[in-house]
């Protein structure tokens, strides 16, 4: 995930600096980029470099949330960079809150609504009025019908199929080509042509 964004994010013409790591074990350079140092190492960053916004390009959902508040108890002032490929498809207005990352051929329809640092894999179809909220991440080739609700951390895997006006709760994990045609409470694990309740969701 960091490196697909890394990669995206120069593709918009974003000017990085490096990348930040909790993992000692990670390379000190990666496609060209500097290691800096671990999360807490962008407030310094962010004294030195006016302007600096840190793109949390971190694939699971709540790691991204944990991540999100370090920073922000770091920097009280944080403003998160995005990055959104210039090849998604705006179908009219609808809103994109800071910090998402969005792929290649993605088609956003007109109302919807897109919470803080969520992140939208390639060739996603977002219908009309839908909300995806806060860190939630949608995977490659899913769609979201029209009028549907994706709460906060959930993860919705690859080619999965959201049914129009259906709610899938927070911290939900939808399964890979499932198809969601009734709503899904908070913290379940659903999968399945049509999904069923797994029970909670595993992390
Ligand atoms: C949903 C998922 C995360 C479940 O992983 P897990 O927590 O290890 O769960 P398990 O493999 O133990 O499966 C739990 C149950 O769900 C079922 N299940 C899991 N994924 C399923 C799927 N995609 N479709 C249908 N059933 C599925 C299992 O058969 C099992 O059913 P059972 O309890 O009746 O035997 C995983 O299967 C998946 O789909 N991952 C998505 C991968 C993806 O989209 N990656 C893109 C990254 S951007």
């Amino acid at each position: 995930m960091g490196r697909c964004a890394m990669s995206l994010a120069s593709s918009c013409q974003a000017n990085i600096l490096g990348f930040l790591d909790d993992n000692l074990l990670t390379p000190k350079e990666i496609d060209g980029l500097p290691y800096m140092g671990p999360i807490e190492e962008f407030r310094q960053l962010s004294v030195k470099h006016a302007g600096l916004r840190p793109l949390i390009a971190v694939g699971d959902t709540r790691s991204r949330l944990l991540v999100f508040g370090r920073l922000l108890a770091a920097t009280p002032d944080l403003q998160l960079a995005s990055a959104i490929d210039t090849s998604v498809t705006r179908v009219g207005p609808s809103h994109v809150d800071s910090g998402c990352i969005i792929f290649p051929g993605v088609v956003i329809g007109a109302g919807v609504r897109l919470g803080r640092s969520v992140v939208i894999n390639a060739n996603v179809t977002i219908g009309a009025g839908s909300v995806i909220k806060d860190f939630s991440t949608v995977g490659p080739g899913a769609n979201i019908g029209s009028e549907a609700a994706i709460g906060r951390c959930t993860f919705v895997g690859m080619g999965a199929a959201i049914a129009q006006g259906i709610a899938v709760g927070e911290d939900c994990t939808i399964g890979a080509l499932s198809f969601v045609r009734q709503n899904i409470p908070d913290g379940y694990l659903a999968a399945g042509i049509p999904a069923v309740l797994k029970g909670p969701r595993i992390r």
